[in-house]
């Protein structure tokens, strides 16, 4: 195991990558960011900062611009990227795909060539569990086969054979692909969260501005599924587990060349009305729900089996559900109109027109 120095964190503004800038630089990295803001604020970095209390270095670029990209691996001894920076939501890219495989295809293809360009060839990448498409196995395994059902998961499912396939070809390179199942929760501290601009697609943000009174209620899809509440069930994790999963992970690139991939969740599954209930508890009030049809595409439960980061680098998250909703809602409490919005309730449409 090598630790690298100096890590690159493309989409470090981001909720994950945000969470991720606190670990490495509580751990002594140098960290470098490349995000254009597009869905976060810079403002998250300020608090990374303050919260670390160490400084890092914040560049605004798109990834594809490869002029910006060369000029940041020009000025600084990248050792290794973790590379989050990409668009997220599986509904808005059956809606617009071809942005989805310009932005997150092409941004990793950019970053790949730029990479190679200044001989840095460590990278771990931000995969999702949506690879395996609706899958109904009880635990999905990192060798389940791979499905993807949208635009969203196939950018990802992709970006895993550019990897593969530049592995291939250059034997210098090794990558690990995280798939991860369901992101949520906050830094303790409630000082970074989740704050996605526009209307979350996101359970967990949609649920803490429903306790808060900026959206009306949470609509659950599907009550008819064979679950013991009727439904579905998911992984949920802490993003500090998250965040942790990939400072290990870029201390593991050296381990063995080529592409390996692990799934980062907890193998334990809860379903939304659970969620619902553990949310409850946690902001001390009933989150009002309705109960509306099956969305097309959704499995039915999508849990991981969790055991081969556990066997392989000794790893295991450390949080439960009841700390998630817990750190979430201090973090909307904290944070009441996110990082750089006024304080204060909005109405839906207000914040629809205003910002997407
Ligand atoms: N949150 C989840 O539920 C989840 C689950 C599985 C996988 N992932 C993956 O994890 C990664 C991070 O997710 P997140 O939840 O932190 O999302 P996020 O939207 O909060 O973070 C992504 C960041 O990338 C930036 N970005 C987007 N396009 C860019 C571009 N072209 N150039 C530079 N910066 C750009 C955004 O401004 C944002 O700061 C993504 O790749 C996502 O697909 C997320």
């Amino acid at each position: 195991m090598t630790k690298p120095t100096t890590v690159l964190i493309t989409g470090g503004a981001g909720f994950i990558g945000s969470h991720t800038c606190v670990e490495l630089l509580g751990h002594g990295y140098e960290v470098v960011v490349v995000d254009d803001y597009s869905n976060s604020s810079p403002r998250a970095l300020d608090e990374v900062q303050k919260l670390a209390g160490r400084p890092l270095t914040a560049y605004q670029a798109d990834l594809r611009d490869r002029g910006a990209l060369d000029a940041v691996f020009a000025a600084h001894p990248i050792d290794a990227v973790i590379h989050f920076a990409a668009k997220k939501a599986v509904g808005e890219s059956m809606r617009i795909p071809l942005d989805y495989f310009d932005i997150n295809i092409g941004g990793t293809t950019s970053l790949l060539r730029t990479m190679r360009a200044h001989g840095v060839h460590k990278l771990v990448f931000s995969s999702s569990c949506t690879v395996y498409g609706s899958s109904d196995a009880t635990l999905l395994g990192e060798d389940e086969p791979t499905a993807p059902t949208s635009p969203y998961a196939r950018s990802k499912w992709v970006c895993e054979q550019l990897l593969a396939d530049t592995c291939d070809r250059y034997s210098e390179f090794s990558a690990v692909s995280l798939r991860y199942f369901n992101p949520v929760g906050a830094h303790p501290s409630g000082r970074i969260g989740e704050d996605p601009r526009g209307v979350p697609n996101n359970v967990m943000p949609y649920m803490t501005q429903v306790a808060v009174g900026r959206l009306e209620r949470l609509s659950v899809f599907g009550s008819d599924y064979p679950t013991p509440d009727g439904t579905a069930i998911r992984d949920y994790i802490h993003v500090v587990d998250v965040a942790d999963g990939h400072r290990l992970a870029a201390e593991r690139l050296d381990d063995a060349p080529g592409l390996r991939v692990f799934n980062l969740g907890t193998g334990v599954g809860a379903s939304v009305l659970e969620l619902v209930e553990a949310f409850s508890q946690a902001c001390g009030k009933t989150l009002p729900y309705e109960l509306t049809d099956r969305r097309p595409g959704d499995a039915i439960r999508a849990v991981a089996d969790a055991s081969k980061v556990a066997r392989e680098w000794g790893w295991q998250p450390k949080y439960d559900l009841a700390a998630m909703c817990r750190d979430a809602w201090r973090f909307q409490t904290l944070n009441p109109a996110g990082y750089d919005r006024a304080a204060g309730p909005t109405n839906d449409s207000a914040r629809t027109a205003q910002e997407v």
